[in-house]
C-alpha cells in the first residue's frame, strides 16, 4: 500500500528515497507531481518510463527557497530588463502556481529539459512540498503524477488509481487546493509569453510586467505549433477515457440529450436553465464546478469532477466552457485538450 498520510517521518522518508534516486509522489497546491531528483538522469529517466511519457517533453524543476534558484537556472544569461522582469514576478507570486522558463545551468541534466538551452522552474507555495524539496536535493523535477495524455491527479487518490503499481511512495496530502497545474511563463525568449494557462491568471501578470505576447498557437494552433513553442504542449492532453465536448451554454440548450451521457456546468444557474429546458431522464449524471460561479472553487473542483465523470459505461461528456477571464482560461484550456483524444 504506498499511501502514506503526509507528515513529519513520511516526508523524511520520501526525501531518502529521492535522494536514494527513487520516485515519489507529493501534493502541490496544484495537482500532486511524480518527484525524482532533478540531478539524478537515472531517477529522470524512471520518471519518462512511468509516465510514459515523450522524451521531447521537459519537466518543472521544483525548488524549495528562492536562493536556490541560481542552482539550476543561469541568471548570468539575463539582460537587465528579463532580470527586473524575474525579480518583480518572483516577489508577487512565489511561492505559488507559476513556472518560469529561463537559461538552465549545465549542472541540469539534459533529460530534465529536453535537450533544450532552458529550465522550467518553480517554487511551491505548499509548505510540505517545499520541505520535501529541501530534504531531497534541494530541486526536484517532478510532472504531474498521471501517465501522460491522462486527466491529471488532484487527490492521492487519483495517483494511486492510476500509477499505484509504478510508484514505490505517494504521500497523502488531501485535495489540492488550486485543482489546476501552474502557469507555465516564458520570460526568457523575448516578450513575455504564457506557454500554458494556470494558476495564475493572465491578467494578475500583466498587472505587475504589463502586456504578455499574444498566445497565437494557445487554443487553436495544431500539435506542431504547439510542440515547437513548448514540447509538450501538444493540443491533446488532460484527456478522459469517455469521449468529452466542451461547448458554450447556447449550444448545451440546443443540443439532444443522449442517453448515457454525463454533463458538467461551470455554475448552478447555467445547470437550472439546462434542465429547465432539457428535462433531462432523472438519472442523468451533472455535475456543477461551482454552484455560485466561483472560478477559484472551480478551478478547484475542476479534474475532481471530470474523473468522477470518467466512467466507462458512459459514451460521452458534455462539458461548459468557463468565461474566458482569469482561471477561467486555464479550465478553457485543459477542456480544450480534452476534447482531442
Ligand atoms: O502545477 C504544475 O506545474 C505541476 C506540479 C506537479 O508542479 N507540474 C506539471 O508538470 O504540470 P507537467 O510536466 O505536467 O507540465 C510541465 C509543462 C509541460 O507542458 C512542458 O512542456 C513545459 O512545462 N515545460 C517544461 N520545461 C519547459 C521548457 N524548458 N520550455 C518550455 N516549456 C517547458
Ligand atoms: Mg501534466
Amino acid at each position: 500500500m504506498p499511501l502514506l498520510k503526509i507528515n513529519d517521518d513520511t516526508i523524511r522518508q520520501a526525501s531518502a528515497l529521492i535522494v536514494r534516486g527513487g520516485i515519489v509522489a507529493f501534493p502541490t497546491e496544484t495537482v500532486y507531481g511524480l518527484g525524482a531528483d532533478a540531478f539524478n538522469p537515472a531517477a529522470l529517466a524512471v520518471i519518462f518510463e512511468i509516465k510514459n511519457r515523450p522524451s521531447f517533453d521537459p519537466l518543472i524543476v521544483h525548488i524549495a527557497a528562492l536562493g536556490a534558484l541560481e542552482k539550476v537556472a543561469d541568471l548570468s544569461m539575463l539582460d537587465m530588463s528579463v532580470r527586473k522582469t524575474l525579480d518583480a514576478l518572483t516577489e508577487k507570486f512565489w511561492p505559488g502556481p507559476l513556472t518560469l522558463i529561463l537559461p538552465k545551468q549545465p549542472t541540469v541534466p539534459d533529460l530534465a529539459t529536453s535537450g533544450l538551452p532552458t529550465v522550467a522552474v518553480r517554487l511551491p507555495s505548499l509548505a510540505s512540498a517545499r520541505q520535501l524539496i529541501a530534504l531531497s536535493s534541494g530541486a526536484v523535477a517532478a510532472p504531474s503524477a498521471n501517465p501522460f495524455g491522462c486527466l491529471s491527479p488532484t487527490s492521492a487518490r487519483h495517483v494511486q488509481d492510476m500509477l499505484g503499481d509504478k510508484v514505490e511512495i505517494i504521500l497523502d496530502g488531501g485535495p489540492t487546493q488550486v485543482g489546476l497545474e501552474s502557469t507555465v511563463l516564458d520570460i526568457f525568449s523575448g516578450q513575455p509569453r504564457v506557454l500554458r494557462p494556470g494558476g495564475v491568471p493572465k491578467e494578475a501578470i500583466e498587472a505587475v510586467i504589463g502586456p504578455l505576447a499574444e498566445n497565437t498557437a494557445l487554443g487553436d494552433g495544431d500539435n506542431d505549433t504547439h510542440a515547437a513553442l513548448s514540447p509538450g504542449m501538444m493540443k491533446s492532453h488532460y484527456a478522459p477515457r469517455t469521449p468529452l465536448e466542451a461547448l458554450d451554454l447556447e449550444t448545451l440548450l440546443q443540443a439532444p440529450v443522449e442517453e448515457k451521457s454525463a454533463f458538467l456546468f461551470f455554475d448552478g444557474a447555467s445547470r437550472d436553465k439546462w434542465q429547465k429546458k432539457q428535462k433531462p431522464p432523472q438519472d442523468t449524471l451533472i455535475k456543477v464546478l461551482s454552484e455560485t460561479g466561483n472560478i477559484t472553487e472551480a478551478g478547484a473542483n475542476f479534474f475532481q469532477s471530470l474523473h468522477e465523470l470518467d466512467k466507462p459505461e458512459l459514451c460521452r461528456i458534455y462539458a461548459q466552457f468557463a468565461p474566458q477571464e482569469g482561471l477561467g482560461r486555464a479550465i478553457n484550456d485543459r477542456l480544450q485538450k480534452a476534447v482531442h483524444i
